[in-house]
C-alpha cells in the first residue's frame, strides 16, 4: 500500500449491541491519532440496545441508518444491509472499511467494501467452533469475512492458527487481544455504572438470546433458571434481550418468582457494573463469555458449543450444554462447593490486556505507510497457548 499524506479514511461500520462494544475503542484510538479520520456507520441492525451504546460512540463522522424491522429474516435483512452499505461506501469512498466479529452487518459490511474494492479490516478474527451452524449464523458470517479481509485481527493465538489453517498468509494475521477488554476496564475506570442487583442473596446474571437456542431449548433453559431460583438464596437477575422470539419464550418461564427479577436491557455502563458485582454468570453470549474472566466472574456458558475455548481452558469458565439438567447441576456444583468455586473465580483472563485497539491502530497505520510512532506503542503480547478448535459441551 503506498504511502498517503493525509489522514486515512477509516469506516468503521457497525449494527448491533456487542459490535459498538467493541468497536468503540477502535473508534477512540483513531480519533485520538491524527493519522486517521474514522467514519462511523451504525446500521441500525439493532434499535434500542444499540441507542443505548452510542454514547460509546460520539467520535469523527457518523451516519446513521435505520435498517432494523421487528422479526427481520436473515435474507432480508441481509440484501437491505449490503444496498443501503454498498451506497455508503460508494459515496464516501473510505481508504478502508473495518468490521467486527460475526453479525449480518460484519459480514455485509465486508462484503459492500469489496464489491466497491475497498480493503477491509476484521476485528475479532479467526474465532471457530468449527460447527458451520453453531452459533447460527455466526460461524458461516465470521467464516466468510476471512475469505474477503486483507487485514484480520485475532484476539488470541488460536484464532491466529485457525486463520492460518484456512490459508490465509502469516503477513495478514495480527494478534492483538479483544478489543471488549479494552472497553471494559475503561468503562469500569469512568466509574459511572450501578449494580442493579438488589438484594444480599447470591447474585445471578442470566442473559440468553442466541438464535440457534430459541424455541423449545430455550424454554427449557427457562425453566432450569426458575429451577434455580426455588433454592431461595439467590437473586437471579435478567436483563432481558429485545428479541421478541426471546421474550415470549422466557417471560412465561421467568416471571413471578420472588428470586428471578427480568429488567430491560442495561447500558454498558450499569451492566459492566452489575457484572462486577455479581457471583456467578449463566450465559450463551459471546461478549459476556469475555468479559467475565477478566473480572475472575465463573461463567456457565449454556451453548452446545464455544468459539471462546480459552475461557475453558483458562478455568474461568464451563461449557454446560442447554440440557435443563445439566444446567440446574452445573449452577448448583458451584453454589454449594465453595472450593469449586474459588478454582473458577481467578482472574486469569485469556483475551487480552486492554491494548488490543492500540495494536490494530498501530498495525493498520503502518499498512498505510504512515509513521506508527504517532500510535502510543503496544504493550507485550499476551501468552501463547497451543491453539485447538472450538470446543464442545460433552452430552449430559
Ligand atoms: C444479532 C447477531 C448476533 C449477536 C446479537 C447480539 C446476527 C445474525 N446476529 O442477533 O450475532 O449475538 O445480535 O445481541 O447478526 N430487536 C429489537 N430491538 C433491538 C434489537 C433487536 O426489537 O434493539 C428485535 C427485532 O425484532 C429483530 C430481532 O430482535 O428482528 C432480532 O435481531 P437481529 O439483529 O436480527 O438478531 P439477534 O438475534 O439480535
Ligand atoms: N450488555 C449490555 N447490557 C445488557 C446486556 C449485555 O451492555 O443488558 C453488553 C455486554 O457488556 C457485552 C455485550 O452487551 O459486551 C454482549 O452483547 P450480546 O450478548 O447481545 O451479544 P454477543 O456478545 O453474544 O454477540
Amino acid at each position: 500500500m503506498p504511502p498517503i499524506s493525509a489522514p486515512v479514511r477509516a469506516m468503521l461500520v457497525l449494527g448491533t449491541r456487542p459490535e459498538a462494544i467493541k468497536l468503540a475503542p477502535v473508534a477512540r484510538a483513531m480519533a485520538a491519532s491524527p493519522l486517521f479520520e474514522p467514519i462511523v456507520v451504525t446500521t441500525g441492525q439493532h434499535r434500542e440496545i444499540l441507542h443505548q451504546m452510542l454514547d460509546l460512540l460520539q467520535v469523527g463522522d457518523r451516519i446513521e441508518l435505520d435498517m432494523m424491522r421487528e422479526r427481520q429474516q436473515l435474507s432480508t435483512l441481509t440484501a437491505r444491509l449490503i444496498d443501503a452499505l454498498g451506497e455508503v461506501i460508494r459515496e464516501r469512498r473510505p481508504d478502508l472499511v473495518v468490521v467486527q466479529g460475526d453479525t449480518t452487518t460484519a459480514l455485509t459490511g465486508a462484503l459492500g467494501a469489496c464489491y466497491e474494492r475497498v480493503p477491509v479490516a476484521h476485528v475479532e478474527a479467526g474465532l471457530r467452533t468449527g460447527v458451520l451452524d453453531n452459533p447460527f449464523p455466526e460461524e458461516l458470517n465470521r467464516t466468510l469475512i476471512a475469505g474477503m479481509a486483507r487485514w484480520h485481527f485475532a484476539p488470541t493465538p488460536r484464532a491466529a492458527e485457525h486463520l492460518r489453517a484456512e490459508g490465509v498468509p502469516e503477513s495478514a494475521v495480527f494478534i492483538t487481544g479483544n478489543t471488549v477488554v479494552d472497553n471494559l476496564l475503561w468503562v469500569l475506570a469512568e466509574d459511572t455504572g450501578t449494580s442493579h442487583f438488589a438484594t444480599g442473596l447470591r447474585r445471578v446474571l442470566l442473559t440468553l438470546h442466541r438464535r440457534e437456542n430459541q424455541g423449545d431449548v430455550m424454554r427449557g433453559m427457562g425453566r432450569a433458571v426458575r429451577r434455580l431460583a426455588d433454592r431461595g438464596d439467590v437473586e437471579i437477575l435478567v436483563p432481558l434481550h429485545k428479541n421478541p422470539a426471546v421474550r415470549e419464550t422466557l417471560l412465561p418461564e421467568l416471571t413471578g418468582h420472588p428470586g428471578i427479577r427480568v429488567v430491560e436491557p442495561l447500558d454498558y455502563p450499569d451492566f459492566s457494573a452489575t457484572l462486577a458485582a455479581c457471583d456467578l454468570v449463566l450465559t450463551d453470549s459471546g461478549g459476556i463469555q469475555e468479559e467475565a474472566p477478566t473480572l475472575g466472574k465463573p461463567v456457565l456458558i449454556l451453548r452446545t458449543t464455544t468459539e471462546r475455548a480459552e475461557a475453558v481452558e483458562a478455568g474461568v469458565a464451563k461449557l454446560v450444554g442447554t440440557e435443563p439438567e445439566a444446567i440446574v447441576n452445573a449452577a448448583v456444583a458451584l453454589l454449594d462447593d465453595r472450593a469449586a468455586y474459588a478454582r473458577m473465580a481467578t482472574a486469569r483472563n485469556p483475551f487480552g490486556d486492554g491494548h488490543a485497539s492500540t495494536r490494530i491502530v498501530a498495525q493498520l497505520a503502518t499498512a498505510f505507510g504512515a509513521h506508527a510512532a504517532a500510535v502510543p506503542p503496544p504493550a507485550s503480547p499476551a501468552a501463547r497457548p497451543s491453539p485447538r478448535a472450538g470446543a464442545t459441551a460433552a452430552p449430559s
